[in-house]
């Protein structure tokens, strides 16, 4: 289990603990547990003297700041116009066959959850998705499969 007090100092021992770093300190939280929960931004805005509102807000206002738990592999497909006009929807309808859950759902085995994206910076080579921190792009449905495929498998 994730030590979030042990989490915040070392980011606050490195960097501070002015306002500015109260991202850096999700983002490692998120790194290291997959998500937040009440009690993690409870404790950071302790930890950075803010409010719990401001805290909240900013985990919320981010996509990639998770407050809910997640599977082991976070499938984010770009909804933004360049992906959409190069076919996201069709690679998204692939991909939720073939994991059997719908945008913002998680495999029963927690081992992926699929979420939409804003624009993701690679919008010339779209439709794009990430599994994680890795790129995927110029996809096909068939291709967004196999590369799921190769997740499930372990590689
Ligand atoms: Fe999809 Fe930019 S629009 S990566």
């Amino acid at each position: 289990m994730a030590d979030i007090q042990k989490i915040i100092s070392d980011v606050t021992q490195e960097r501070g603990t002015q306002r500015r770093i109260l991202l850096p300190v999700l983002q490692a939280i998120v790194k290291e547990k997959n998500y937040l929960d009440d009690e993690d931004m409870l404790a950071v805005a302790k930890a950075l003297d803010l409010s719990a509102a401001d805290v909240f807000g900013t985990a919320s206002f981010y996509t990639f700041l998770d407050t809910e738990p997640r599977g082991k592999y976070v499938v984010r497909v770009c909804k933004t116009i360049s992906c959409y006009m190069a076919g996201k929807d069709d690679v998204i309808k692939a991909l939720e066959k073939s994991l059997k859950i719908k945008v913002g759902e998680t495999t029963v085995d927690k081992k992926f959850t699929l979420l939409l994206a804003n624009c993701l910076g690679w919008c010339h080579k779209g439709p794009v998705m990430l599994v994680n921190d890795e790129v995927y792009p110029e996809l096909t449905p068939q291709k967004a499969v196999e590369i799921l495929h190769k997740y499930k498998n372990g590689f």
